[in-house]
């Protein structure tokens, strides 16, 4: 049996980590993908990695290219070309950039990958994967967007450290767009099955869910630039539940056709990814608070994708 073939489009900070995860879970064999300005760049960060593969023992071919001839038949593609926030900026003034580059990166991943399960990484999220499966025509189930495993780990991570309790044992879900208007899902949060309600005052976890909502612009404002270890192995994570078939039950960007009462629309609901891709897209009960901030949530990225139609 041959080894899966997973291209990342884009060699930057994002794509670099998500080569060395994938390298190291040995997923397959990896291609990084940068325009012909920064092949360098993605063939250096190649290298490095296959040395860093003697150094700790995976068997993994890394390649850098410039040529979309090279990631023909990929099984995975996880896309973060574009150009990332710099401090003051929202995730949406990305738009009119990062459109351009979707769409010529769609074109070519339609007719030299047909078949794979593609995730979007690039944001402004929501619209990004909603153009990439407008442009390629593949199906809903092999287009996804990753942001809810993101986010909810941030959720997570403020979460245990206000109890101070073990990140293993919260478990919590952020739905909705991936922007400003994000739900951090209270009523499904629990450390360890005792919901987090009964243990954290109501007024803090307001706090710590609005921490959530703005927990990519805490680090572009320290670090000039967005995040990209958590980012990577929440899309590694999608890929290796794709590969593995392990049907995981993920918070992940999907295409909406009726369900949740929306339609025509990418926004963060639960999904169970599995060989298939995305197999299910599973509904679950909000309270009427909760329902209200998606509705906000889903007419945000609603005002997005119209304004992506524009330009
Ligand atoms: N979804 C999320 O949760 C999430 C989280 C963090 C960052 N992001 C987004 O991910 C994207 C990438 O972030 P990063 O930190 O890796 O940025 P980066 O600038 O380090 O890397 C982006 C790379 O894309 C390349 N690129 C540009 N145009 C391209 C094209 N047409 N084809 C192929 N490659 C192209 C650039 O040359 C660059 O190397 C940004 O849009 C950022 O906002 C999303």
């Amino acid at each position: 049996m041959s080894r899966k073939k997973i291209a990342l489009i884009g060699a930057g900070n994002i794509g670099g980590e998500l080569a060395a995860l994938a390298a190291r879970h040995e997923l397959g064999d990896v291609w990084l993908f940068d325009i012909p300005d920064k092949v360098g760049l993605a063939q250096g960060k190649a290298l490095d990695l296959e040395q860093n593969g003697a150094v700790l023992g995976y068997d993994a071919g890394i390649k850098g290219t410039a040529s979309y001839d090279d990631i023909a038949g990929a099984d995975v593609v996880i896309v973060t070309a574009g150009v990332p926030r710099k401090p003051g900026m929202s995730r949406d003034d990305l738009l009119s950039i990062n459109l351009k580059i979707i769409r010529s990166v769609a074109e070519n991943l339609k007719s030299k990958c047909p078949n794979a399960f593609v995730i979007v990484i690039s944001n402004p999220l929501d619209a990004m994967v909603y153009e990439m499966k407008k442009v390629t025509g593949f199906s809903r189930e092999k287009v996804v967007g990753m942001a809810g495993v993101l986010d909810s780990g941030r959720f997570q991570l403020f979460l245990a450290r206000e109890l101070g309790v073990s990140v293993k044992d919260v478990r919590a879900m952020v739905l909705g767009g991936h922007g400003d208007t994000m739900v951090p899902v209270l009523s499904y949060c629990t450390v360890n099955g005792v919901p987090v309600r009964q243990l954290i005052p109501a007024e803090r976890l307001n706090a710590i869910a609005d921490r959530t909502r703005n927990g990519g612009g805490e680090i572009v404002k320290l670090m000039g630039t967005s995040a990209y270890y958590a980012p990577a192995s929440a899309a590694i994570q999608m890929a290796e539940a794709y590969l593995r078939d392990e049907k995981r039950l993920l918070p992940a960007a999907a295409f909406l056709d009726g369900e949740y009462g929306y339609k025509d629309l990418y926004m963060g609901v639960p999904v169970v990814i599995g060989a298939k891709g995305i197999e299910k897209i599973v509904t679950i009960e909000l309270d009427a608070g909760e329902k209200a901030m998606l509705d906000k949530s889903a007419a945000a990225v609603r005002e997005l994708i119209e304004a992506s139609k524009k330009l």
